[in-house]
């Protein structure tokens, strides 16, 4: 390993990020951990652009943590719609009473005890502890992998846990001996991973920018730049089908809310039936009008519904990528002459008009928002 590399690194990394990093973003400079903990969160899976447009919109309408953890996890949902991975704001909302609850609202300033908290990994933990209270604490997440991997040629697949301690020891090595240059430093390695050693167009192989550790770079210097960090070949995601309903009554529309633990947990939807393993045959499928409602609606409802729909017209197929699974879903399209009958607490007539309070699915959302504009509403309020 290169004694001076891990000398030099942090200085130069922050000589770079003078010139060429990413500043003047609405979260940076904050030493508020809620602040600091809330971008944290919504960056992790959400691009830059999109999160410069929410962040701001969230903070206003839960300014502290005291806030966020007094309000019901509905209007949370609502909140991030459309940013997706809802389990980050279950976690938020769970994570904001721990904190109201276990540490009298204030944010613990040592990453290890960050870490306990719901939502917070290691990473993100020592970029919370590094922006907010100046504390030596690396981060890891994968931008930061492939810059070590390559710096030091680490050629074990990055998913093996030999090769993620080597890496979050090297990332310890690394770190600043001053604790008032971690925020510089941490958000220098976040932009150097995200805009300049990117995956696969890193500007070593290009030819106007020089990258600044180009002598040092174990990968550049053997030619490795794009094979490394080596990853285990993921499998093909599976694939399922089901059925959903899209009844209107009027101006009404039929949504479920999801049981809390489900995909999309605790937003409200269209009726959906049980996944199915995708076949073949699966598109060709023509079910009677009884047996979706049963697939797709609790028992008690049933009856009544089916009495009230002539029939259910087969609508567009709509296709979803998920992390890990890919979802058909079958839209069937119908018609029912009641409205204001009360269904339940988790099924509910909304008027197409009111869609904008419900935190929905993104691809229902757009769906929907179709319906909408034919008429005029505004899904985004
Ligand atoms: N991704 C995660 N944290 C980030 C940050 N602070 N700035 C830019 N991108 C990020």
């Amino acid at each position: 390993m290169s004694k001076t590399l891990i000398n030099t690194f942090s200085k130069k990394l922050i000589a770079w990020h003078g010139v060429s990093g990413r500043s003047g973003l609405p979260w940076q400079g904050n030493r508020d951990p809620y602040a600091v903990w809330v971008s944290e969160i919504m960056l992790q899976q959400t691009q830059v652009a999109t999160v410069l447009e929410r962040y701001p919109r969230f903070m206003k309408r839960f300014p502290t943590v005291k806030k966020l953890a007094a309000v019901d996890i509905d209007e949370v949902l609502a909140e991030w719609a459309g940013l997706g991975y809802y389990s980050r704001a279950r976690n938020l909302h769970a994570c904001a009473k721990q904190v109201m609850q276990e540490f009298s609202g204030k944010f613990p300033n040592d990453p290890i005890i960050l870490e306990q908290l719901k939502g917070i990994g290691r990473s993100t933990a020592g970029a919370i502890a590094a922006f907010a209270f100046h504390e030596r604490a690396p981060i890891l997440d994968a931008n930061v992998k492939r810059i070590l991997a390559r710096l030091f040629a680490i050629d074990g697949a990055i998913q093996e846990k030999t090769v993620n301690d080597r890496l979050w020891q090297l990332a310890s090595d690394l770190l600043p001996t001053q604790p008032e240059n971690m925020p510089v430093y941490t958000q220098a390695l976040m932009d150097f991973g995200a805009t300049w050693c990117t995956a696969r167009k890193p500007v070593c192989i290009s030819l106007e920018k020089k990258c600044p550790f180009a002598k040092e770079c174990q990968a550049n210097l053997s030619d490795q730049v794009l094979t490394l960090p080596k990853k285990v070949a993921k499998a093909k995601s599976p694939e399922f089908d089901c059925d959903m309903l899209l009844v209107r009554a009027g101006n009404f529309i039929l949504l479920q809310k999801r049981p809390s633990k489900a995909i999309w947990g605790g937003l409200w939807s269209l009726p959906e039936s049980a996944w199915r393993p995708k076949t073949e045959k699966s598109h060709k499928r023509a079910p009677a009008l009884k047996e979706l409602l049963t697939m797709t609606l609790p028992k008690e409802n049933i009856l009544g519904l089916a009495k009230s729909i002539k029939e259910l017209k087969q609508g567009n197929q709509i296709k979803h990528i998920f992390t890990h699974r890919r979802l058909w879903m079958q839209i069937w399209e119908g018609r029912s002459s009641k409205a204001l009958e009360f269904l339940g607490p988790d099924l509910k007539w909304v008027p197409l008009s009111q869609l904008g309070r419900y935190g929905l699915p993104q691809p229902i959302k757009i769906l929907l928002q179709g319906l909408s504009l034919a008429r005029g509403d505004d899904l985004k309020n």
